[in-house]
């Protein structure tokens, strides 16, 4: 676990930490493509001045992107100064929480790390901190590499209770972030629909979220055919989890639904090798549930959460589920699974019919739910489907924290690619606009309910390169949006 992040007002010559990052700003007053960068020192103008010449000399410009590590100048007790662009506009929390993570990446070895806040402004202050914690996250379970740094924040007025308050915040935030991404990293024999109940249950212990989780016996017993039929041709058995945090006096009651497919192997529709490396992070979305729950709870939101954990491994053996099996779903609708491999929605159903039928002001889901997400949108941007209203206030949640979202349609033609000829439905769709007939498969569970369904299939698992704050592998994404929309709906 990452140590908590440190607000000082000590100046950056008397700091002692081995790297200082400093942020460098684009010149906007420049004409010229190349401009010169300025670096951005709120607390103090000696570093400024002494980092000037270097600035100069590497030629940099303070895009986005930019990362320079230098030798620190005699008047620090650091070692190295590691310089990162922000762009144009330093005072755009999401370029500086980039620019900060990609500096504190950039550090790696080093276990003392102080970042000189551009800014005294708290949005600003409250970026740095989470770029700075959820750049510094490292993976530790299976192989002790570079410990996490241990960040202080310089800035002038490090007492001020609106900058003591964002940092808390900040600390909220990234570690659910970091958490989710510690599950979504874990192997998946390590973590089997049982475990991460049991995970689940043990983050919640000794807060106010109250846990609940049903055993196979009782999803047979209550009729949860998409859960069980996805789960049947693993040896490990499913689980569905509820969460609870009920404040007193809750201003809404929203109900999230996460899809926690421990492992994806296709099942007996199975996939190739290659398309089920990454089959570990098919959990991500339970994960982002669990997490945005905990810290719903950790902030004290005046918002009712009930999350809701639709956790099965989609394996192929005799006892799995066949392609033309049909199945019966919580609450009596009836599927034919014509691909085991779209198990995603199976397991939705399930805990979406429940989560509608506690009536809630809105039910958000999240999921790794469709490869067509990732032909739609790309790796980084997450499709957001559902009742108009939600759907909006779900992307405008997600704009405000930093993570990248869109607007989806579910057109209403796409919706007879679903018509079966012997139940209600089948679980795949038209060729084209994938993601799409998902969304609409999913909607037939949740009634009049406002929802929203965001698929995360792209952007929870990072393939390429690390960039800004995004580490190779699990990314945390949705936590962010979801708690950003629990929050709006508390005022
Ligand atoms: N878990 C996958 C979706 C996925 C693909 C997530 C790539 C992350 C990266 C999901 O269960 C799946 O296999 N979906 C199928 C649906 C199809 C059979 C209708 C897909 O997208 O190919
Ligand atoms: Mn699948
Ligand atoms: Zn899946």
């Amino acid at each position: 676990m990452s140590s908590p992040i440190v607000l000082r007002s000590t100046a950056p010559e008397a700091a002692d930490v081995e790297a200082l990052v400093v942020l460098l700003a684009r010149d906007s007053e420049s004409g010229s493509v190349k401009g010169s960068a300025h670096v951005l020192a709120a607390s103090t103008s000696t570093v400024a001045e002494e980092l000037a010449d270097a600035v100069a000399a590497l030629g940099l410009i303070g895009k986005a992107e930019e990362v320079a590590t230098i030798p620190a100048p005699p008047v620090l007790k650091a070692d190295v100064v590691v310089l990162a662009g922000v762009g144009a506009d330093p005072a755009d929390p999401e370029a500086v929480r980039r620019a900060v993570g990609a500096a504190v990446r950039a550090t790696k070895g080093r276990a003392r790390v102080g970042v000189l806040a551009p800014s005294d402004d708290p949005a600003v202050v409250g970026a740095v901190a989470e770029g700075a914690a959820l750049g510094g996250y490292a993976f530790t379970r299976y192989r002790s590499t570079d410990p996490e740094p241990e960040v202080t924040v310089l800035v002038a007025k490090a007492r001020a209770k609106a900058l003591r308050d964002v940092v808390e915040h900040a600390q909220v935030v990234t570690e659910a972030v970091t958490a989710v991404r510690d599950l979504v990293n874990t192997g998946p024999g390590d973590l089997t629909p049982e475990a991460f109940a049991e995970a689940a249950r043990q983050a919640a212990a000794g807060t106010k979220v109250k846990v609940a989780s049903l055993d196979l016996k009782a999803l047979r017993a209550g009729g949860y055919g998409g859960i069980v039929g996805v789960g049947q041709g693993s040896p490990h058995e499913p689980r569905l989890v509820t969460l609870s945090y009920t404040p007193s006096r809750p201003a809404a009651h929203v109900a999230l639904v996460g899809k926690g497919i421990t492992f994806d192997s296709g099942g007996l529709s199975l996939k190739p090798p290659t398309g089920m490396i990454t089959m570990k992070s098919d959990m991500a979305g339970a994960a982002a549930v669990l997490h945005t729950v905990l810290a719903a709870a950790r902030l004290g939101l005046p918002v009712q959460v009930t999350g809701f954990l639709a956790l099965a491994e989609n394996m192929p053996s005799g006892d799995a589920q066949r392609p033309g099996d049909v199945l019966t779903m919580r609450g009596g609708k009836t599927v034919e699974v014509l691909n085991t491999d779209a198990e995603g929605r199976l397991v939705m159903a399930d805990a979406l019919v429940d989560a509608a039928a506690l009536e809630p002001d809105a039910v958000l889901d999240i999921a790794t739910l469709t490869g067509a997400q990732l032909i739609a949108l790309g790796p980084r941007v997450t499709g957001v489907m559902g009742t108009p209203e939600v759907r909006d206030a779900v992307v405008a949640a997600a704009d405000a924290s930093g993570e990248q979202a869109w607007a989806m349609p579910l057109p209403e033609d796409l919706r007879q690619g679903l018509d079966s000829t012997i139940a209600d439905l089948t679980n795949v769709g038209d060729r084209f606009g994938g993601m799409l007939t998902a969304g609409l498969f999913l909607r037939e569970f949740v009634g009049a309910t406002p929802w929203a369904h965001l698929d995360i299939a792209g952007p929870s698992f990072n393939e390429g390169s690390p960039w800004g704050y995004t580490p190779k592998g699990g990314t945390g994404a949705g936590v962010r949006t979801l708690l950003g929309y629990l929050e709006s709906r508390a005022r």
